[in-house]
């Protein structure tokens, strides 16, 4: 018994010594990504996984550069507790949601230092993720004809936001 949990335990601090596990100042988030200091791409995916840890959390979360406004990539993000659309992560017999944001980055935003702020309404608690971010790469075939296979994300700005089902007690 002793030796398993030994055996766990040390396999939860591998587990967590790879992943990203940033807690915000006010305890109530951790937040896994954005990568502190990643580098991210114009045109494509900026991937936002968070776990809240306080139902209090009132979540908003911007992209902010030097050369750009700032754009919300959440408002009021989901932060339910719901089983159906999120990783369920168990802590100390406490179960967890890691929620996703698939956010895709303005082609328009240049390359350059960018932060990524998670704003926590009920504490009026920012934290901020440097990332920086490469100049858009245009999909091969569009003028300049490349023949090389570029990933094809959506040219558009959108924000994808996982549906927070109404969550029952
Ligand atoms: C949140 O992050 C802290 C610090 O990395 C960690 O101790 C805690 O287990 C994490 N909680 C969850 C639910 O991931
Ligand atoms: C920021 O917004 C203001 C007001 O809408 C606009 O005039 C300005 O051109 C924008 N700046 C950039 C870099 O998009
Ligand atoms: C977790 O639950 C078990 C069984 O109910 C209990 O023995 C243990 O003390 C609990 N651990 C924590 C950290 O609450
Ligand atoms: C947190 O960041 C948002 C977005 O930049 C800003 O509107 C708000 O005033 C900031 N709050 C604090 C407490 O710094």
């Amino acid at each position: 018994m002793k030796l398993s949990a030994i055996a766990l335990l040390g396999s939860l601090i591998a587990c967590a010594s790879a992943v990203q596990n940033l807690q915000t100042a006010d305890k109530q988030l951790n937040i896994s990504s954005p990568l502190l200091n990643g580098a991210y791409v114009a045109g494509q995916i900026l991937p936002l996984s968070y776990t809240p840890l306080s139902s209090n959390i009132v979540l908003n979360v911007y992209l902010k550069g030097a050369n750009v406004n700032e754009s919300a990539i959440a408002l009021n993000a989901d932060t339910s507790n719901d089983p159906t659309s999120n990783v369920p992560i168990k802590v100390d017999n406490m179960t967890y949601y890691q929620h996703s944001i698939n956010y895709a980055i303005p082609t328009t935003y240049p390359a350059g230092n960018y932060e990524c702020i998670f704003e926590n309404v009920a504490t009026h608690t920012n934290t901020s993720i440097p990332v920086s971010l490469l100049a858009y790469v245009p999909p091969a075939g569009a003028s300049s004809a490349i023949p090389t296979a570029v990933s094809t994300a959506p040219a558009v700005s959108e924000t994808s936001i996982i549906i927070a089902q109404p969550s029952s007690a």
